[in-house]
């Protein structure tokens, strides 16, 4: 069979008046307006539990959403068991059988489903309609429809040599065991992609979403069970971190995780996955996107109104919670007062607040955690010396976790906010002499303890050369005149090596390789 070739799909701008605008704004109503009831679910079925969490809009943090059920280690074990039991039916079932359900679980987000999904995104993540829209429907849709061709493209590549008298074959099995899915609160695209991707491959999965993004999994998951996923494909568990860890990790059944969230978690995983290992039927596939610290680097060449856009765009959409988002920008001295004129003049017009008002550009960040984490750098900025803001610095959590997008100009391109991921809307600018353009290089490389994405703004062509040579492990996605995020499945494959991950590529044939593992047959006549 060859399956539909995918495109992308194409993005909805809800401009004031559309039919479009209207069926959002009805969805945003209607979730406003109830308390749901979020279970967990395990073997297909809704668990309720007597312990309860709360979800509230980040920009509105008073507002009840919902209220979801949170499992114990007990609940965690029958995620497993769960998976285990729908595991030998689901890796038997015909692949084409599993690509229609993941085919027909993007119509459903691509048609019906598409103002519900994205208006809980807006709400529990704080995402305005255009970021809801770009993730939680396009890009979440991409995944789906393209892992599918990816994946019909693994079950029909040319098998191996067969000399006379002999057939040899490749039979592509999914792991041994179940995958653990552990997702972040950013994407909902990220939330549905890794537990997917895994299942697409013949693999049963348990799955646990950020705190912060539960609102939006379950949707997700009621999506997938009226798109027909059989029972215990995936199972869906709200469960404190460090417990779920215990049983999962402790399990001989633990064939591999997908993970996308911060360095510091995913290297205490890995230990412990080390430590476990003469547990495990299987070496576990890891599989893991982490931190970043993505830079851009205007060089003296560039075109000013170029490089303003794509700084404030890449540093201030979603808040800068991106894990592509820029938050340290090399700008040459000749270029800095026109392009510093531009960001602030664009700066201006930049308003915050709630997303149900669509004029909203900056939303809240996501909690108050990561609020606290912020407001603490930008007061580190105020009270240094070699550190000026010159737009922003001002933050309020009253109502919601707001912070003003702020940039500071810096005389040290090693100061803490030139290395360190803060992961919001705090963006760091170095200017740098123009004739020291190859240190500039140096340091950039020297400092990508991360190496997700990063981009050089230029016009000339020996400057554009000399920063994709010398930064080649400094960044897995690499943008030339444009901005560091935004990559589209199917086009930019996403994903970054150091400490940002194993590159593993999201949306790509290499990340489906990684859930299935390869047995050789040969038949002799
Ligand atoms: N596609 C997103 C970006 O590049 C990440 O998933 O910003």
């Amino acid at each position: 069979f060859k399956v539909p070739a995918p495109v992308n799909e194409p993005i909805f701008g809800y401009a004031p008046g559309t039919k479009e605008r209207d069926l959002l704004e009805a969805a945003l109503t209607e979730a406003r307006s109830e308390t749901g009831n979020i279970p967990m679910y395990i073997g297909g079925k809704p668990v309720h539990t007597e312990t309860k969490g709360k979800v509230t809009p980040p920009h509105d943090h008073q507002h009840i959403l919902a209220q979801y059920s949170i499992g114990n280690k007990t609940h965690v074990q029958q995620a497993i068991d769960a998976a285990l039991a729908a595991k030998a039916k689901w890796e038997n079932l015909a692949w084409e059988q599993r690509a229609s359900i993941f085919l027909k679980i993007a119509d459903l987000i691509s048609g019906p489903y598409r103002y519900k999904l994205n208006a809980a995104t807006m709400l529990g993540q704080s995402k305005n309609a255009y970021q809801a829209e770009i993730d939680a429907v396009c890009e979440l849709v991409d995944f789906l429809r393209f892992n599918v061709n990816y994946m019909s493209e693994i079950y029909q590549q040319q098998p191996p040599v067969s000399p006379k008298g002999v057939w040899n074959r490749v039979e592509q099995r999914p792991l041994e065991g179940f995958v653990f899915a552990l997702t972040p609160f950013n994407f909902t695209a990220i939330a549905a992609n890794l537990p997917t991707s895994a299942a697409l491959m013949g693999n049963v999965v348990v799955w646990k979403p950020a705190d912060t993004q539960i609102y939006a999994a379950n949707l997700l998951m009621e999506i997938f069970i009226e798109a027909g996923l059989p029972d215990g494909v995936i199972n869906l568990i709200y469960a404190d971190g460090p417990e779920v860890g215990e049983v999962i990790f402790n399990s001989p059944d633990f064939a591999g995780i997908h993970f996308t969230g911060s360095t510091a978690v995913f290297q205490n995983i890995w230990k412990t996955i080390g430590t476990n290992i003469h547990k495990y039927k299987t070496y576990p596939r890891i599989v893991g996107e982490t931190g970043g610290k993505d830079f851009i680097l205007i060089h003296g060449s560039a075109d000013a109104e170029v490089s303003s856009t794509a700084i404030l765009r890449g540093a201030f959409e979603y808040q800068g919670q991106k894990c592509s988002a820029a938050s340290r920008v090399y700008i040459a001295k000749s270029i800095w007062p026109k392009i510093k004129e531009l960001m602030l003049r664009d700066l201006a017009t930049f308003k915050m607040g709630g997303t149900e008002d669509f004029s909203n550009f900056i939303n809240a960040v996501i909690d108050e955690r990561s609020f606290n984490k912020l407001s603490k750098y930008i007061d580190q900025a105020k009270a240094e010396s070699g550190v000026e803001i010159i737009a922003g610095g001002n933050y309020d959590k009253s109502k919601g976790y707001f912070i003003e997008p702020t940039v500071l100009v810096v005389e040290d391109p090693k100061y803490t906010t030139m290395c360190e991921e803060l992961f919001g809307p705090v963006l760091t600018v170095f200017v740098y002499d123009d004739i020291e353009f190859d240190r500039i290089l140096e340091v950039i490389d020297t400092t990508s303890v991360y190496a997700l994405t990063g981009a050089v703004i230029a016009q000339d062509r020996y400057a554009i050369e000399q920063a994709t040579v010398a930064l080649r492990n400094a960044a897995g996605n690499f943008y030339i005149n444009d901005k560091c995020t935004g990559a589209v499945v199917g086009q930019q494959p996403f994903g970054g090596a150091r400490g940002s991950g194993t590159n593993d590529k999201a949306g790509s044939m290499i990340n489906l390789l990684r859930w299935v593992s390869p047995r050789t047959i040969k038949e002799s006549f």
